[in-house]
């Protein structure tokens, strides 16, 4: 079973090499080269991440690993590469794509996504489920945080791949990827092991701003400390970088993420109409019960006040409502 594990470990980082050949050398992987560099990547990015182009043609990287003796089963069940319809034969999993090579915490090269080239469906394509490779656990970029993420004990949680490399170039080295916006109760309990505090820097979309909600409650059940990066509006980290730059994303973003009362704040005044009385009223309801969440009863002042101000309503009948909801919610 080791020894298995070991194989497709091994045929992971030939394909890696492989992949990254064909997009930095030769004349099939220009067009996926110009696509990278036109976002805004590096050579060394591209080196550091490993980056790679899987060519059009059906079988390349299975011939290219069984001619170097690697057993079709063996590929088939790390994922590499799928039996053909009608049961003759073999062909690549990954065709045509930009390749992100997913690496375990300990840098063991065990999956790829593929990035299509520019707009289309599935715009990725994950390797599927192996004993090696489990979406629910895969923290993407885990290896190379994982020293940044020890010193400064926070993490920086983003949505893709784009997000952590192009954050990683505006020096943010903390960063880790869930992937798309799925986070899971493990990913939290891993992430445990290795801070206290999380940022999250989830797209600035609706969905990516609805997963970040969901996911607060979560990172909290393990006793990580949450804070929220802002994005503009439909915004995500990779183009926030390169509209205005890693330095801007830094100062910023990063370093102005909000607490969780903040952002759940500004999430409740997105749905509610302010300039109409009852949606007003329902904001205000709805944030107290936000504010009396809070532990610190000199953060709720503070919060209370604020709200106090903003709305004309008496800091006493606020802090009557607010003593309410504690009382309901414990
Ligand atoms: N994702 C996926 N399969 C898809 C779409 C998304 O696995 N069909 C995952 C990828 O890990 C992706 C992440 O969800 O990086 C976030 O999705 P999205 O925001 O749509 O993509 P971006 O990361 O912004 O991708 P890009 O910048 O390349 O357009
Ligand atoms: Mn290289
Ligand atoms: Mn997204
Ligand atoms: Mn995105
Ligand atoms: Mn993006």
């Amino acid at each position: 079973q080791d020894n298995v594990r070991n194989k497709i470990i091994e045929a992971h980082e030939l394909a890696a090499k492989f992949y990254h050949h064909i997009l930095n050398n030769t004349v099939q992987g220009e067009e996926a080269k110009r696509y990278l560099i036109e976002r805004g990547l590096t050579d060394k990015l591209i080196d550091q991440f490993m980056i790679g182009y899987a060519p059009v043609n059906w079988d390349v990287l299975t011939r290219f690993l069984m001619n170097r003796g690697f057993d079709p089963k063996l590929l088939e069940k790390g994922g590499l590469i799928s039996v053909k319809n009608d049961g003759e034969g073999y062909y690549d999993r990954f065709r045509n794509r930009i390749m992100f090579l997913l690496r375990d915490r300990n840098g063991k090269p065990v999956a790829f996504a593929g990035r299509i080239i520019g707009e289309g469906q599935p715009k990725y394509l994950n390797s599927p489920e192996t004993m090696l490779f489990t979406k629910s656990r895969m923290l993407y970029n885990m290896d190379l945080a994982r020293s940044a993420i020890k010193k400064v004990k926070q993490i920086v949680l983003f949505e893709g791949y784009m997000d952590v490399i192009k954050a990683w170039s505006a020096e943010v080295h903390n960063g880790v990827a869930t992937m798309g916006t799925a986070l899971t109760e493990e990913h939290c309990l891993l992430l445990k092991r290795h801070c206290d505090e999380a940022i999250i820097c989830y797209d600035g979309d609706s969905a990516g701003q609805a997963a970040a909600y969901k996911s607060i409650p979560m990172l909290e059940h393990v006793g990580i400390k949450v804070l929220v990066a802002l994005l503009p509006k439909g915004m995500d980290p990779d183009e926030y970088i390169k509209t205005y730059g890693g330095d801007a994303f830094r100062h910023g973003v990063i370093e102005q993420a909000v607490s969780v009362t903040k952002f759940k704040l500004i999430y409740l005044r997105k749905n509610h109409i302010l300039s109409r009385e009852e949606g007003r009223n329902q904001y205000i309801v709805e944030a107290v019960k936000i504010i009396a969440e809070l532990d610190s009863s000199t953060e709720r002042e503070i919060q209370l006040k604020e709200l106090s101000k903003e709305f004309d309503i008496s800091l006493d009948a606020l802090k009557q409502d607010c003593h309410e909801f504690r009382i309901q919610q414990q």
